[in-house]
Formats: structure tokens, C-alpha cells, sequence
């Protein structure tokens, strides 16, 4: 590793201090905000240092959070703290967004170039809940009041408001007691085909997930020419990186053309690299879109940006809408964020999360292939989840087994996206994390595998 930093734990966490504070933390913050209760690695943190966190305690550990893959070039990257600190300087504390500015059309132009046709403008928002929102107002305004449908797919996470928690739904845990939420959502399947839920094998299955919107939606819930449109995240994040087979996005696309349907792709979390390309349908020639959200990543998880590339034909009802609010295209976050794409550009970052994937598939795979607790591994770019099971044969969900190994990560210095009520975890580094410092994290992930193997699973596959 050279001069590299490693992860380094002194103290088991949470430490000392990381317990004070966090007494004081939970005695004055509302709630918990993930489902299940806290993570593992509630220590207290300190400070985000490149590909690292550190606690109040000292402690070092790899960052395979990013922000929930907010921050694609790590914790503090200095060329996007100076731009931001420009732009503040350059319009001070106003956030101006009543009046043109000129960053937010420079980044329009850059978003602009680097996007798959037909989209050609920019809207901007805030979060990425609200982006997608306004992206599904946007859709809906342009299909006209005798379409008030719009498919959305179990499983994805669109957001937490109550437009956005009723798109996916994400997790029935999610919408606990606070139903009923607005109408006009039709959820259908998406192929997570490691758990398909006609327990059925991709190719013999043709897709049968996908057929369902015309056999059954189309016969029983809602005509051809009741529905605006598809609100799709090609790849499931939050879900544990759900990855369709290749001809699911074309086949999808191609329904929508039949039917006259606006194609909307939610990549909030996807878009900007994560997938290593800028956008994941750039994965899927023949797909185009119309609308396509951006947040998280393109905010550098530096400062909170989202913002709907759209086709021209979107234009005109994008117009008629308040969309944005007070904060949308903060000209300080676009200009940080047109300095984002250019050291993206300038440092080659989409061939080093090719590095990263590649590392990812051969040890992430390998494990699999050798450890009979590691059900799945899904992994495209430097966005990955690894799935958890009893056996393989069974496929029963391990949630205390998963939780064990992510609390073991935690003790020798890893932590990744993780939530307790799911049986997986989600690695999320940096796109520009040092490959060999990605292969290290792996490396220690192995080791708490075979440990916890060793200690309470069944056995070695
Ligand atoms: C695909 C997708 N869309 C929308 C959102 C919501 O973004 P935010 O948390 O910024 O509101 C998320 C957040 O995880 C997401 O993954």
C-alpha cells in the first residue's frame, strides 16, 4: 500500500466518546431514520478525509458509505471545496434562484453534453425526492388529464415524501402507518431475478415479470391511454443493486413506444459514474428517455443539487409547473458541480471504477463461489450488494448473519451501506478510490465472512 492510509481501529466501536455523544445525539435528535434501528456503525463521526471517516475516538475506517452515494471523489476533495467557496464568493449567500444566473446554464451545458439524446435541457431542484416529483409532474403535465396513471416498480426507492414513498414502494417498512398516500401509482415487478417472484429462471422466463403490465395491469387496471408514462431506475440501488437481465430496459422501452408512454428514468442514485458510464442507460443502447433525474452524486455530497435533464417535447409543460423552489440551481452547487464532471472527465475517474468493478467480480465472486452464506453478489461499476442466505439452497434470508459480518467490517475499519431490516450490504466507495485500497476493504470483508462462517453458519459451500 506505500504511503497509502489505512483503515486503523484502536478502540472497538463505538468508543468512549462516540457513546457520550451519542447519548447526547439521542437525547435531543427525533427518531431513528433507517428501518430497523441504528446500523452498526453508529460511532460518532469526526471527520471525512479522502476514502475515509474517522470517529471521535480516533478510529479509521474505509468509507464505503459516500454519503448514500452522494460524494463520488470522496469525503473533501479540494478542487470542489474551492469551486464552491468561488461560487459563494461570486454571488455571496443569496441563493438567487428567482433570477438567471449564469453557472446554472454552464452546467446545463456540460449536463448537456454528456447526455444520451433526446434530452437537451435542465430543470433544477433540491433533493432528489423532490426532483423526482417534479420530474412525474413534468410527465404528467405533458400527457394530459385523461392519463393520470403512472407505472412505477416494487422495490425502488424514489424518495420519502408522500409522492415519492408510494412510487416504488421500497420496503412495506417504509410506509408504515402513514397511508393512504396520493393515488395514481400502479406498482409492478421488477426482475429481481435472484428472487423472482414467479420463481422462475432467466432466459426460460422471457421476462414473465414484464409481461405482467399487459396481461394484467392493461387487462384489469387501467387502459393503454390512461397511463402518462414509466417512472424506472433501470438498476435497483436501494433494493441491493437489482440488476435487469440486458433486454429488460430495450423491451420496457419498446412497451412504452407501443403505448405512447413517457419513458421517465429515475437516476438520482445511479447517474454521474456510479454505474461506470455517466448515465446507466448509456448500459442499454437503443433506450432513450425523456425525462432523467440526477441528485446525490451530482451534488459532489457536497452541496444539496438535483436537477431533470428533458427533451425538448418536455419543455412546454415543464414551463407551466413551479417546480424547484427556493434553493434549486444554488449557482455555488453548480458551479462545484461543473467542476465535478470536468475532474471526472480530466481524471479518467469512469476507467477506475472499470478497476474497481473488475476487483469487485473476481473477490466479491469468488466469495460466493466458496462461502455457502454469500447467496448473491451483484455488482455493475462501483455500484454492489452482496446478499446473505442461511444455505444456498434454501436462500433463507440471514439478517442476523448479515448484521454480524457488517458489525465485524466495522471492527477492523469497513463500513458500507447498510440498514438492518435487509439481509445485504451495499459497498459504495468513492468512484475514485485507489483500486488497491477498494481490493484492501474486500480483502477485510473476506476475512469477516470466513470468521462468522466459521462461527455460525452452516459451513464452506
Ligand atoms: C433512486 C433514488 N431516487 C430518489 C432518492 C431520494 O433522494 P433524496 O434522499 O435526496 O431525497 C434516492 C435516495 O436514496 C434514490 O436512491
Amino acid at each position: 500500500m506505500g504511503n497509502q492510509k489505512c483503515p486503523h481501529v484502536h478502540i472497538p466501536p463505538p468508543g468512549p466518546e462516540s457513546k457520550r455523544l451519542q447519548k447526547r445525539s439521542d437525547d435531543i435528535l427525533l427518531g431513528v431514520s433507517l428501518i430497523g434501528g441504528h446500523p452498526p456503525n453508529h460511532f460518532v463521526s469526526r471527520y471525512r478525509d479522502g476514502w475515509f471517516i474517522e470517529d471521535v475516538d480516533g478510529n479509521r475506517y474505509l468509507d464505503w458509505i459516500t454519503g448514500w452515494a452522494s460524494a463520488p471523489l470522496g469525503g473533501n476533495h479540494p478542487e470542489l471545496i474551492e469551486a464552491t467557496v468561488k461560487g459563494l464568493h461570486d454571488y455571496g449567500t443569496e441563493c438567487l434562484s428567482a433570477l438567471r444566473v449564469e453557472h446554472q446554464w454552464k452546467l446545463a451545458e456540460k449536463l448537456h453534453a454528456i447526455a444520451p439524446p433526446p434530452l437537451t435541457k435542465v430543470v433544477y431542484d433540491t433533493t432528489g425526492s423532490e426532483v423526482v416529483e417534479n420530474a412525474v409532474r413534468i410527465m404528467r403535465e405533458a400527457a394530459g388529464p385523461s392519463r393520470p396513471f403512472v407505472i412505477t416498480f416494487l422495490g425502488s426507492f424514489h424518495g420519502g415524501n408522500y409522492g415519492t414513498a408510494a412510487m416504488g414502494p421500497h420496503n412495506a417498512h417504509y410506509n408504515h402507518s402513514i397511508e393512504p398516500f396520493m393515488s395514481g401509482w400502479i406498482n409492478v415487478p421488477f426482475p429481481t431475478c435472484y428472487r423472482c417472484p414467479y420463481h422462475l429462471n432467466y432466459p426460460a422466463c422471457d421476462i414473465a415479470c414484464l409481461g405482467y403490465i399487459e396481461e394484467m395491469i392493461l387487462k384489469y387496471k387501467a387502459t393503454p391511454d390512461s397511463i402518462a408514462g414509466v417512472n424506472v431506475e433501470f438498476i435497483q440501488g436501494e433494493n441491493g443493486v437489482q440488476i435487469p437481465p440486458p433486454e429488460w430496459p430495450k423491451r420496457l422501452y419498446d412497451l412504452c413506444k407501443k403505448y405512447d408512454w413517457i419513458l421517465y428514468n429515475d437516476e438520482v442514485q445511479e447517474g454521474v459514474g456510479r454505474t461506470g458510464k455517466w448515465f446507466a442507460i448509456d448500459h442499454y443502447p437503443g433506450v432513450e428517455v425523456e425525462l432523467l433525474s440526477l441528485g446525490k452524486g451530482i451534488s459532489g455530497g457536497l452541496m444539496p443539487l438535483a436537477c431533470t435533464l428533458g427533451s425538448d417535447r418536455m419543455s412546454e409543460p415543464a414551463g407551466k409547473l413551479y417546480t424547484g423552489g427556493t434553493f434549486a440551481g444554488n449557482p455555488a452547487a453548480c458551479l462545484m458541480a461543473t467542476k465535478l464532471l470536468e475532474i471526472i472527465e480530466r481524471d479518467k475517474v469512469l476507467d477506475n471504477v472499470a478497476e474497481i468493478e473488475k476487483i469487485a467480480k473476481a473477490k466479491f465472486g469468488a466469495m460466493k463461489d466458496k462461502y455457502e452464506i454469500v447467496g448473491d453478489v451483484r455488482v455493475l461499476g462501483a455500484y454492489m450488494a452482496i446478499e446473505f442466505v442461511e444455505d444456498k439452497d434454501s436462500k433463507t434470508p440471514a439478517h442476523d448473519l448479515t448484521r454480524e459480518i457488517v458489525y465485524e467490517m466495522e471492527r477492523k475499519g469497513v463500513v458500507p451501506i447498510y440498514e438492518p431490516a435487509f439481509n445485504y450490504f451495499r459497498p459504495t466507495p468513492a468512484l475514485n478510490q485507489p483500486p488497491e485500497l477498494f481490493a484492501l476493504g474486500c480483502d477485510i470483508v473476506e476475512e469477516c465472512i470466513a470468521g462468522v462462517s466459521r462461527q455460525f453458519a452452516k459451513g464452506i459451500a
